[in-house]
């Protein structure tokens, strides 16, 4: 697989992650298991799930885990040479908005699942999805524009030579 190729299934592969995450989110909040785990990073328990408040800790274990894959993807992005400046972009915002958006999770928590900081991270949760959305649909664009470019420049190699060979022949 080539280095195009790659970021194209990693950059979806973390979009997947998160679409999972904010879905959990819901559940989160609909359930009402928001407070089940009331300390910061750490639920009670350390490291150890605990059934009392299994959901908030997958929650907060998947986002630590999409807050790598979302710095991982804008690392890939930037040191791709084929990366667009749009797609440059958008994988920073999404980065800062991953930061934005872990911090707003612990302020949700020590303030009690104040409404207001519940719809902001509903908010910026979904200025994280569009971000990502976009980084994805860029690089899928940049990929397809490589390839017909790619078949473009064969073709004319390939017209080249066939005009030197019928050329010589004559
Ligand atoms: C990338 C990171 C995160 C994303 C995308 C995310 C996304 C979401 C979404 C979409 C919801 C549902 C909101 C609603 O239905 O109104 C939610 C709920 C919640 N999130 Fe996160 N979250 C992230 C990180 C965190 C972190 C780190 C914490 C903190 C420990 C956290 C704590 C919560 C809590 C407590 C709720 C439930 C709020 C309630 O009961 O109404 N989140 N999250």
């Amino acid at each position: 697989m080539n280095y195009d190729k790659f970021l194209q299934v990693f950059s979806i592969g973390t979009l997947c992650v998160l679409f999972g995450l904010m879905t959990l989110g819901g559940y989160v909040s609909s359930t009402g298991v928001g407070l089940s785990c009331p300390d910061w990073p750490l639920c009670p328990q350390g490291l150890t799930p605990s059934y009392e408040f299994l959901i908030e800790y997958i929650h907060r274990t998947i986002a630590a885990t999409t807050g790598l894959l979302v710095f991982l993807t804008m690392a890939f992005v930037l040191k791709g040479k084929n990366s667009a400046k749009t797609t440059k972009i958008f994988s920073i915002i999404a980065s800062a908005t991953v930061v934005g958006q872990i911090t707003l999770g612990a302020i949700v928590i020590n303030e009690k699942l104040h409404a207001d900081l519940v719809t902001a991270h509903l908010g910026l949760g979904l200025v994280l999805y569009s971000s990502m959305i976009f980084v994805v649909i860029n690089i899928f664009y940049t990929n397809i524009n490589l390839k017909s470019l790619k078949s473009t420049t064969n073709l004319s190699a390939k017209d080249n030579s066939n005009s030197e060979i019928s050329f010589s022949s004559k």
